[in-house]
């Protein structure tokens, strides 16, 4: 049977948006989600799980279910509503009890500055298109540093791969652009930049604690050992791990990425300009990461695609209706040997031990890797109050192994945010994807724990994974 550390973080993940609701309460600023998801009219965010009223019932559970950590995010335009100015005290109160009842029932606090949620009015002028806005996030960094000092694990930003590509290639995001990867680049680099500063405001002025980034890193590999699907990968890893990795942990691109880079923007008639100056701040921040915080759900088998750029998102969970083709770089391929979710996310466990394992190798200095989400995206069904989520205790076991695995190899991975604590709001999937240890009944918001959460408090209090 494997073990993980005595110390360990059993951790729950939640987000602001996807959790709180009440999007208009107490002076919140509007983000330009309010709008999207209006005009898309497929879901509305409230009341989300209700987490704005609700925090005390959640925290409660966490300490019953051996949930020792939550991972959370704070709504920036909770504390400054359009992103700059004065700040709200009504949010700043909100998140100040949150922490409180989170430390009295002994669950660590891991905040997260930015998931997804830039106020709108910063957003509408480029959200991180505009170098403006760099100076705003650091600002509100700054602040929150200052004012939340029970707080001791920050996060800059959650998933910046997904923010731009979202945003600017699948179009499911706000503003809904497609196929832009200028704007692609341009967002990861300058949010990057946006990292790096805000790391180096948080190490020169000494506050207290520790400080990251979360990426959403999913490990690629060539469909087949042909050239062109290896070359195809190679980009794919390239755009989306290797870029924010070597962000990260060099503070420059290498000349290897650039030219993949180069490809892809030949390929899809793009451009970048980086500059000078910002290499010198990621390059001070390069060690001063304390960890590095890893989503990792899936993973891709890429194959060599040249023809018209065509993205099918699957966000009904009709199993199947995904496509993936980007001139170019790659084309994903699901395969019928590998399983995955109703929503075409393939079910690899190998995909995480080889990204810690690689992490480890490539990045010597990287100190210490918290896994800030993984989980699995499951119609529960609620039978006389009992949630038989076998599927999904399956998935932890596996993923979980797999972490394990890495740690006897020598990776210092210290903890588990399992995705999600309750069931929440997804961005593009709505409400009948669920993710929760605690299924919530949205209409009274009553919270039931599904048989993984059981097996979540057996794990955490043996360490084993049966
Ligand atoms: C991550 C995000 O990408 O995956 C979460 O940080 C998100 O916000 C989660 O909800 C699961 O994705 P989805 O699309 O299934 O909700």
């Amino acid at each position: 049977m494997k073990k993980l550390p005595e110390h360990f973080i059993f951790g729950g993940a939640t987000a602001a948006y996807q959790a709180e609701g009440a999007t208009q309460e107490d002076g919140k600023g509007a983000v330009a989600w309010d709008a999207f998801l209006k005009e898309e009219g497929r879901f509305s965010p409230n009341p989300a799980s209700d987490f704005y009223h609700q925090y005390p019932v959640d925290i409660e559970l966490c300490e019953k279910f051996g949930v020792n950590g939550l991972r959370l995010s704070i709504a920036w335009s909770r504390i400054f509503p359009d992103g700059v100015g004065e700040p709200n005290p009504k949010g700043i109160a909100y998140y100040h009890d949150v922490f409180k009842q989170c430390i009295e029932h002994n669950v660590i606090p891991f905040v997260t500055l930015h998931h997804f949620d830039t106020p709108k009015a910063l957003f509408d002028q480029g959200d991180f298109l505009n170098r403006d806005n760099l100076d705003a996030f650091v600002a509100y960094a700054k602040f929150c540093f200052e004012e939340f000092t029970e707080v001791k694990h920050w996060s800059t930003f959650n998933e910046i791969y997904p923010v731009a590509t979202n945003q600017y290639l699948l179009g499911v995001f706000p503003p809904g652009i497609h196929f832009d990867f200028s704007k692609v680049i341009m967002c990861l680099h300058n949010m990057m930049v946006a990292h790096a500063r805000t790391v180096n405001i948080f190490k020169d002025n000494k506050y207290p604690g520790e400080i990251g980034v979360v990426h959403s890193l999913e490990t690629k590999y060539p469909v087949s050992d042909s050239p062109e699907d290896i070359h195809a990968a190679f980009l794919e890893d390239a755009i989306s791990i290797r870029f924010l990795l070597e962000a990260t942990y060099l503070g420059r691109y290498t000349d290897d990425l650039l030219a993949a880079l180069d490809e892809i923007c030949a390929a899809q008639n793009a451009s970048y300009d980086f500059l000078e100056a910002d290499y010198l701040e990621m390059e001070k921040a390069s060690h001063r990461n304390d960890f590095l915080g890893i989503n990792h759900y899936q993973c891709h088998f890429c194959k060599a695609y040249q023809g018209p750029n065509e993205i099918y998102h699957n966000g009904t969970g009709e199993k199947g209706s995904s496509v993936y083709r980007v001139n170019g770089i790659a084309e994903r391929i699901y395969r019928d040997d590998i399983p995955r979710t109703d929503w075409d996310w393939l079910i690899y466990p190998q995909g995480m031990y080889d990204l810690l394992v690689r992490i480890k190798k490539d990045y010597p200095h990287y100190k210490k890797i918290y896994i800030t989400e993984n989980g699995m995206g499951y119609k529960d069904e609620f039978e006389d109050g009992v949630i038989l989520d076998t599927p999904r205790i399956d998935y932890l076991r596996q993923y979980l192994s797999a972490i394990s695995d890495a740690i006897t190899d020598g990776v210092n991975v210290e903890g588990y945010f399992l995705w999600s604590l309750m069931d929440l709001f997804s961005w593009t999937n709505g409400y009948n994807k669920r993710y929760g240890l605690f299924y919530v009944d949205f209409e009274t918001q009553k919270r039931y724990p599904k048989e993984s959460a059981y097996w979540y408090k057996q794990l955490s209090e043996t360490k084993t994974i049966i």
